[in-house]
């Protein structure tokens, strides 16, 4: 008998998309077969020039777009319809702009509403909101409109609507972008401070650099490398051929990476 056949198997990594392929209706193809696997606890960088595919990517995640041909599971759960108030609850998506996803009269409302859609209440749904505001810093301004505060204030509720659902993965669409450079690195404190998969699309290489051992470049549709973020920035092939540019004067090797 195989002596490995009495472990616990190994659980279902947080992400699995295997030979996903999407042509928009307009007939423009946009994903060409992308593999991609995300394992617990592992924060991914996906990175590519614009219109690579990387929104059209993590549209398909939470099934926002349905894949043409392919598959996508979340902890093992199939993205499909039938299981589609599951995956929302398990795939938290942070949209490169805040306002898609603020609309409630208040900040408390706004992250209560996913979890009060979930069938939370009354004193557990009041917990559920203040830990996920706390965590971003922002347990102060509950109260107050979404639309009466800054940009990066924003990004940080948008963060903590998605928090609130207690998500298998975290995906974050740029979440780096107008952010002032203190904000850039608080966000940056937060996402090393959770306990979750984290797939963060940028074009950020240095926040990529800083917050994830792991890169993917998506280009043309599929994937074209994989691997630590350090050897993919360090890769000038590479980078010149996916129009992907360090800042002036950034050196990637300087740089002490995360584990
Ligand atoms: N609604 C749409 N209808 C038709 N084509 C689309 C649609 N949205 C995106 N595309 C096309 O699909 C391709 C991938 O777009 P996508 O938005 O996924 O790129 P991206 O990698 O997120 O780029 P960026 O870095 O600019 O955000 C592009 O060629 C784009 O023009
Ligand atoms: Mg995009």
């Amino acid at each position: 008998m195989d002596p490995l056949s009495t472990t616990t198997p190994a659980p279902a990594p947080s992400l699995a998309v295997s030979r996903l392929a999407y042509a928009y209706p307009d007939g423009h193809q946009a994903l060409f077969g992308v593999d991609l696997t995300v394992g617990r606890g592992e924060r991914v960088a996906l990175l590519g020039p614009n219109g690579a595919g990387k929104t059209t990517l993590v549209l398909h995640l939470n099934g926002i777009l349905t894949a043409g041909a392919g598959t996508v599971a979340v902890a093992g759960l199939p993205v499909a319809k039938e299981h589609l108030a599951e995956i929302r609850r398990r795939v938290g998506i942070v949209f490169q702009d805040p306002d898609d996803q603020l609309f409630m009269p208040t900040v408390r409302e706004d992250v209560a509403f996913g979890p009060a859609a979930a069938g939370l209440r009354g004193a557990e749904l009041d917990a559920r909101v203040t830990e996920a505001l706390t965590r971003v810093g922002m347990a102060d301004f509950a109260d107050r409109p979404p639309h009466h505060l800054s940009f990066g204030q924003r990004r940080r509720v948008a963060v903590a609507t998605v928090l609130a659902m207690r998500p298998e993965i975290l995906v974050l669409d740029e979440p780096s972008s107008n952010l002032d450079p203190a904000s850039r690195r608080e966000l940056a404190d937060i996402l090393r401070s959770l306990d979750v998969t984290v797939l963060m699309v940028t074009h950020d290489l240095p926040y990529a650099l800083e917050l994830c051992p792991r890169s993917v470049v998506l280009s043309g549709g599929v994937i074209v490398a994989d691997g630590t973020t350090q050897e993919l920035l360090c890769d000038e092939e590479l980078m010149r051929t996916h129009r992907l540019e360090l800042p002036f004067g950034f050196d990637p090797r300087s740089v002490d990476v995360p584990l």
